[in-house]
């Protein structure tokens, strides 16, 4: 009988010198309390490559290999929960307050278009989001105005999956029928289809947040949604991220954060606005 192969145990020091590595490099900081979960990602991958330790796993990482496991090691612990419409006062709050808020100040500028930034994007229900949002507004709000919506992520896998865009009926759960209908191509009992003219408002880009001196490449922007991801970094990383962002935003524009994620201790260059059952803010 052929034993089946046994996953390694995280060692405490294997554990904390693998958190500094991953912590350097995403911003994601692993507390005590997160061990086994660590432990249970980098197992599959310890186990496909066939090593026998976390150590050698660490080791694989740093060598000359490394520069491409970096990108299994980001889709094994990087957390992509997400959904269409997700926390609908906020996502209400942009399409009626927000989006036309940022057009009239791009036009005060003189500017024929509006660019959205969903930093953090997973798989990409929220980019989408934005751009059913933006196609309903077309011959309304947006009339005579270019949409340009840049999504990134630093999980090649889930930058895959958005950019495929097809998705399962759950992820899909807060939408309505008629906006299914009009924003999706049925495939099958539980597939659907994004359509090309949401498609083509969104460029998917893998952008890894503690870049942060590559944020201007990225262009200037009129709303930065930043949702659920905040969490997963310490105070150091969260400060230089807003910091980032408050570079890359036009004047009076809008940060949307998550909304159990404050930027209270950030919020200098910012200022707090409460919409109905939401918050955002607004640069000074
Ligand atoms: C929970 S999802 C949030 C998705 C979406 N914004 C939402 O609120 O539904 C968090 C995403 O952050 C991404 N992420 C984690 N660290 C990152 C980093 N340093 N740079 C860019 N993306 C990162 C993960 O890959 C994951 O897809």
């Amino acid at each position: 009988m052929t034993a089946l192969p046994t996953s390694p145990q995280m060692s405490v020091q294997d554990f904390l010198a693998i958190r500094e590595f991953i912590y350097a490099r995403t911003g994601i900081f692993f507390n005590e309390s997160k061990q086994y979960f660590l432990e249970n990602r980098l197992n599959r991958r310890i186990q496909e490559l066939n090593m026998g330790s976390h150590r050698d796993y660490l080791g694989h990482l740093q060598g000359h290999a490394g520069k491409e496991e970096l990108k299994q090691l980001f889709n094994e612990i990087t957390t992509n929960e997400t959904s269409f419409w997700r926390n609908p006062p906020q996502i209400e709050a942009f399409q009626k307050i927000v989006l036309p808020d940022a057009v009239a100040l791009a036009k005060a500028r003189g500017a024929n278009r509006v660019r959205l930034w969903s930093a953090a994007c997973s798989s990409g229900e929220e980019p989408y989001t934005l751009a059913m949002i933006c196609a309903e507004a077309r011959d309304g709000l947006l009339r005579g105005m270019q949409v340009e919506i840049i999504a990134t992520d630093i999980s090649e896998k889930v930058l895959a999956m958005a950019r495929e865009g097809n998705y399962g009926s759950y992820t899909l759960r807060n939408l309505t029928p008629a906006q299914i209908k009009q924003h999706f191509n049925q495939q099958g009992p539980d597939s659907f289809l994004v359509k090309p003219e949401l498609q083509q408002l969104i460029s998917f880009r893998n952008f890894n947040l503690v870049d942060y001196a590559n944020y201007k490449s990225l262009g200037s922007f009129d709303v930065i949604f930043c949702r659920n991801v905040l969490i997963y970094f310490d105070e150091a990383v969260k400060g230089k991220v807003i910091k980032g962002f408050h570079e890359v935003l036009q004047p009076k524009s809008f940060l949307l954060v998550g909304h159990s994620e404050s930027i209270h201790s950030f919020n200098v260059g910012f200022e707090l606005l409460h919409f109905s059952k939401a918050m955002g803010y607004r640069k000074r």
